[in-house]
Protein backbone atom coordinates (compact mmCIF):
# COMPACT_ATOMS: atom_id res chain seq x y z
CA UNK A 1 0.00 0.00 0.00
CA UNK A 2 1.60 3.48 -0.76
CA UNK A 3 1.85 5.59 2.27
CA UNK A 4 0.10 8.99 2.45
CA UNK A 5 1.34 11.31 5.11
CA UNK A 6 -0.77 14.35 5.89
CA UNK A 7 0.54 17.47 7.55
CA UNK A 8 -3.12 19.23 9.28
CA UNK A 9 -3.47 22.52 11.00
CA UNK A 10 -6.33 24.93 12.39
CA UNK A 11 -8.08 25.00 9.03
CA UNK A 12 -8.73 21.42 9.10
CA UNK A 13 -10.98 21.51 12.20
CA UNK A 14 -12.33 25.24 10.71
CA UNK A 15 -15.58 23.32 8.77
CA UNK A 16 -16.38 22.01 12.40
CA UNK A 17 -17.05 25.41 14.08
CA UNK A 18 -13.38 25.38 15.91
CA UNK A 19 -11.53 29.27 15.00
CA UNK A 20 -7.78 29.26 13.47
CA UNK A 21 -5.47 30.85 15.22
CA UNK A 22 -4.15 33.64 12.74
CA UNK A 23 -7.11 34.16 10.47
CA UNK A 24 -8.69 36.65 13.52
CA UNK A 25 -6.02 39.51 13.93
CA UNK A 26 -3.54 37.81 15.75
CA UNK A 27 -5.97 36.86 18.50
CA UNK A 28 -7.02 33.88 19.45
CA UNK A 29 -10.55 33.48 20.61
CA UNK A 30 -9.91 37.32 22.35
CA UNK A 31 -6.70 36.85 23.76
CA UNK A 32 -3.54 37.25 22.84
CA UNK A 33 -1.90 34.29 22.16
CA UNK A 34 1.44 34.45 24.33
CA UNK A 35 -0.76 35.14 26.92
CA UNK A 36 -2.37 31.60 26.49
CA UNK A 37 0.05 29.67 25.16
CA UNK A 38 3.34 30.18 26.75
CA UNK A 39 5.19 28.90 29.78
CA UNK A 40 5.50 32.67 30.63
CA UNK A 41 1.65 33.22 30.07
CA UNK A 42 1.15 30.35 32.87
CA UNK A 43 3.10 31.89 35.31
CA UNK A 44 1.54 35.11 35.46
CA UNK A 45 -1.80 34.18 35.47
CA UNK A 46 -2.33 30.13 35.58
CA UNK A 47 -5.98 30.70 36.41
CA UNK A 48 -6.56 32.79 33.37
CA UNK A 49 -4.83 29.98 31.31
CA UNK A 50 -6.25 26.77 32.62
CA UNK A 51 -9.78 28.12 31.91
CA UNK A 52 -9.03 29.32 28.49
CA UNK A 53 -8.19 25.81 27.50
CA UNK A 54 -11.56 24.49 29.90
CA UNK A 55 -13.35 26.71 27.25
CA UNK A 56 -11.57 24.93 24.57
CA UNK A 57 -12.33 21.42 25.57
CA UNK A 58 -15.78 22.14 26.63
CA UNK A 59 -16.53 23.62 23.03
CA UNK A 60 -14.07 20.47 21.69
CA UNK A 61 -16.71 18.43 23.10
CA UNK A 62 -19.66 19.59 21.49
CA UNK A 63 -18.78 20.03 18.06
CA UNK A 64 -18.21 17.57 15.18
CA UNK A 65 -15.77 15.75 12.81
CA UNK A 66 -16.13 17.39 9.25
CA UNK A 67 -16.79 15.78 6.13
CA UNK A 68 -12.66 16.66 5.40
CA UNK A 69 -12.06 14.62 8.89
CA UNK A 70 -14.48 11.91 7.63
CA UNK A 71 -12.94 12.11 4.09
CA UNK A 72 -9.47 11.52 4.96
CA UNK A 73 -10.55 9.02 7.10
CA UNK A 74 -12.10 6.76 4.46
CA UNK A 75 -8.63 6.97 2.69
CA UNK A 76 -7.60 4.17 4.74
CA UNK A 77 -9.58 1.68 2.90
CA UNK A 78 -6.67 2.17 -0.04
CA UNK A 79 -3.82 3.55 1.52
CA UNK A 80 -1.87 3.72 4.20
CA UNK A 81 -2.29 6.81 6.08
CA UNK A 82 -0.25 8.62 8.47
CA UNK A 83 -1.90 11.91 10.18
CA UNK A 84 0.35 14.26 11.91
CA UNK A 85 -1.67 17.24 13.04
CA UNK A 86 -0.91 20.41 14.63
CA UNK A 87 -4.34 20.51 16.54
CA UNK A 88 -4.99 19.73 19.66
CA UNK A 89 -8.29 18.29 19.24
CA UNK A 90 -9.61 15.09 18.86
CA UNK A 91 -11.58 15.15 15.64
CA UNK A 92 -9.48 13.02 13.43
CA UNK A 93 -9.35 10.26 15.65
CA UNK A 94 -13.32 10.73 15.95
CA UNK A 95 -13.91 10.49 12.61
CA UNK A 96 -12.10 7.27 12.35
CA UNK A 97 -8.44 7.84 11.17
CA UNK A 98 -6.24 5.14 13.47
CA UNK A 99 -2.95 6.46 13.28
CA UNK A 100 -2.70 9.96 14.24
CA UNK A 101 0.22 11.81 16.02
CA UNK A 102 -0.47 15.19 17.77
CA UNK A 103 2.45 17.69 17.17
CA UNK A 104 1.35 20.46 19.70
CA UNK A 105 -0.48 18.10 22.79
CA UNK A 106 -4.55 16.94 23.07
CA UNK A 107 -6.98 19.61 24.56
CA UNK A 108 -8.43 15.97 26.12
CA UNK A 109 -5.26 15.58 28.29
CA UNK A 110 -3.65 16.94 31.36
CA UNK A 111 -0.22 16.84 32.05
CA UNK A 112 1.84 17.51 35.53
CA UNK A 113 4.03 20.56 35.78
CA UNK A 114 6.88 18.91 37.37
CA UNK A 115 7.46 15.71 35.03
CA UNK A 116 6.36 16.30 31.31
CA UNK A 117 6.02 12.45 31.10
CA UNK A 118 2.81 11.91 33.50
CA UNK A 119 0.18 12.75 31.22
CA UNK A 120 -3.48 11.52 31.75
CA UNK A 121 -6.75 11.84 29.87
CA UNK A 122 -9.36 14.94 31.10
CA UNK A 123 -12.63 15.92 29.91
CA UNK A 124 -13.43 17.97 33.21
CA UNK A 125 -12.13 21.21 34.05
CA UNK A 126 -8.21 21.74 35.27
CA UNK A 127 -7.69 24.03 37.95
CA UNK A 128 -4.64 24.52 40.66
CA UNK A 129 -6.09 22.26 42.78
CA UNK A 130 -6.03 18.93 40.75
CA UNK A 131 -2.57 17.43 41.01
CA UNK A 132 0.13 14.67 39.97
CA UNK A 133 0.41 11.86 42.75
CA UNK A 134 3.54 13.61 43.75
CA UNK A 135 1.28 16.70 44.94
CA UNK A 136 2.80 18.76 41.90
CA UNK A 137 0.08 20.93 39.70
CA UNK A 138 -1.27 19.51 36.53
CA UNK A 139 -1.34 21.64 33.38
CA UNK A 140 -3.23 21.49 29.95
CA UNK A 141 -1.29 19.17 27.64
CA UNK A 142 -0.54 21.67 25.12
CA UNK A 143 3.15 22.60 23.60
CA UNK A 144 3.47 25.94 24.08
CA UNK A 145 5.48 28.52 22.04
CA UNK A 146 9.31 28.33 23.40
CA UNK A 147 8.82 24.62 24.46
CA UNK A 148 9.85 21.54 22.84
CA UNK A 149 8.19 19.64 20.35
CA UNK A 150 8.32 16.18 22.33
CA UNK A 151 7.08 14.36 18.78
CA UNK A 152 8.87 15.80 16.52
CA UNK A 153 12.00 13.08 16.02
CA UNK A 154 9.13 10.90 15.60
CA UNK A 155 7.33 13.29 12.99
CA UNK A 156 10.30 13.70 10.98
CA UNK A 157 10.74 10.01 11.09
CA UNK A 158 7.20 9.33 9.53
CA UNK A 159 7.38 12.04 6.69
CA UNK A 160 11.28 10.39 5.57
CA UNK A 161 8.44 7.27 4.76
CA UNK A 162 6.38 9.06 2.61
CA UNK A 163 4.85 8.42 -0.65
CA UNK A 164 2.56 11.32 -1.04
CA UNK A 165 2.71 14.47 1.17
CA UNK A 166 -0.55 16.57 1.71
CA UNK A 167 -0.73 19.55 3.43
CA UNK A 168 -4.12 21.02 5.01
CA UNK A 169 -5.46 23.93 6.49
CA UNK A 170 -2.38 25.69 7.88
CA UNK A 171 -0.66 29.09 7.68
CA UNK A 172 2.93 27.28 8.15
CA UNK A 173 4.03 30.01 9.77
CA UNK A 174 4.64 27.88 13.06
CA UNK A 175 8.26 25.56 12.74
CA UNK A 176 8.83 23.39 13.18
CA UNK A 177 5.75 22.02 12.45
CA UNK A 178 5.84 23.92 9.36
CA UNK A 179 9.10 22.51 7.75
CA UNK A 180 7.71 19.07 8.34
CA UNK A 181 7.15 18.67 4.54
CA UNK A 182 10.49 19.37 3.41
CA UNK A 183 11.71 15.85 5.00
CA UNK A 184 9.90 14.16 2.36
CA UNK A 185 11.51 12.23 -0.31
CA UNK A 186 13.10 14.10 -3.15
CA UNK A 187 10.28 14.19 -6.35
CA UNK A 188 7.78 12.64 -4.41
CA UNK A 189 4.35 14.25 -5.25
CA UNK A 190 3.15 17.30 -2.47
CA UNK A 191 -0.01 18.81 -1.89
CA UNK A 192 -1.21 21.60 -0.22
CA UNK A 193 -5.12 22.28 0.23
CA UNK A 194 -6.07 25.86 1.74
CA UNK A 195 -8.49 28.47 0.99
CA UNK A 196 -5.51 30.89 1.70
CA UNK A 197 -2.36 29.21 1.10
CA UNK A 198 0.93 30.57 2.66
CA UNK A 199 3.07 33.14 0.40
CA UNK A 200 6.07 31.75 -1.15
CA UNK A 201 5.61 27.65 -0.95
CA UNK A 202 8.10 25.83 -3.40
CA UNK A 203 6.57 26.08 -7.14
CA UNK A 204 6.83 22.42 -7.17
CA UNK A 205 3.96 21.57 -4.60
CA UNK A 206 0.23 21.03 -6.08
CA UNK A 207 -2.28 23.80 -4.80
CA UNK A 208 -5.75 23.00 -3.93
CA UNK A 209 -6.84 26.44 -2.91
CA UNK A 210 -10.12 25.68 -1.19
CA UNK A 211 -11.48 24.84 2.12
CA UNK A 212 -10.52 20.91 3.46
CA UNK A 213 -13.90 19.34 2.55
CA UNK A 214 -14.07 20.32 -1.00
CA UNK A 215 -10.03 20.65 -1.43
CA UNK A 216 -10.36 16.50 -0.17
CA UNK A 217 -12.79 15.71 -3.18
CA UNK A 218 -10.40 17.48 -5.89
CA UNK A 219 -7.31 15.94 -4.11
CA UNK A 220 -9.22 12.19 -4.48
CA UNK A 221 -10.19 12.87 -7.92
CA UNK A 222 -6.50 13.94 -8.32
CA UNK A 223 -5.33 10.84 -7.01
CA UNK A 224 -7.14 8.54 -9.33
CA UNK A 225 -5.09 9.23 -12.52
CA UNK A 226 -1.54 9.96 -10.08
CA UNK A 227 0.85 7.95 -10.94
CA UNK A 228 3.23 7.55 -7.63
N1 LIG B 1 -10.26 24.59 5.21
C1 LIG B 1 -8.90 24.54 5.14
N2 LIG B 1 -8.10 25.53 5.57
C2 LIG B 1 -8.69 26.61 6.10
C3 LIG B 1 -10.08 26.75 6.23
C4 LIG B 1 -10.88 25.67 5.74
N3 LIG B 1 -12.22 25.70 5.80
N4 LIG B 1 -10.33 27.95 6.81
C5 LIG B 1 -9.14 28.53 7.05
N5 LIG B 1 -8.14 27.74 6.62
C6 LIG B 1 -6.69 27.95 6.65
C7 LIG B 1 -6.25 29.40 6.69
O1 LIG B 1 -6.23 29.96 5.36
C8 LIG B 1 -4.84 29.29 7.28
O2 LIG B 1 -3.86 29.12 6.28
O3 LIG B 1 -6.18 27.38 7.82
C9 LIG B 1 -4.94 28.01 8.12
C10 LIG B 1 -4.91 28.26 9.62
O4 LIG B 1 -3.69 28.82 9.98
P1 LIG B 1 -3.34 29.09 11.51
O5 LIG B 1 -4.50 29.73 12.15
O6 LIG B 1 -2.04 29.79 11.55
O7 LIG B 1 -3.22 27.61 12.14
P2 LIG B 1 -1.98 26.62 12.15
O8 LIG B 1 -1.14 26.77 10.95
O9 LIG B 1 -2.54 25.26 12.45
O10 LIG B 1 -1.20 27.16 13.43
C11 LIG B 1 -0.09 26.49 13.86
O11 LIG B 1 0.09 27.87 15.81
O12 LIG B 1 -0.88 28.89 17.67
C12 LIG B 1 -0.13 27.84 17.21
O13 LIG B 1 0.21 25.77 18.25
C13 LIG B 1 -0.75 26.50 17.53
O14 LIG B 1 -0.83 24.47 16.24
C14 LIG B 1 -0.97 25.89 16.17
C15 LIG B 1 0.09 26.55 15.34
Amino acid sequence: MKHIVILSGAGMSAESGINTFRDADGLWEGHDVMEVASPEGFLKNPDLVYDFYNQRRKQLLEVHPNEGHLLLAALEQEYQISIITQNVDDLHERAGSTNVLHLHGELRKARSTKNENYVIGWDEDLTQVNLDPNGHPLRPHIVWFGEAVPMLDEAVNIVTKADLVLIIGTSLQVYPAASLYQFAPNNIPVFYIDPKPAAGIPSNIHLITKGASDGLKEFKEQLKSLEF
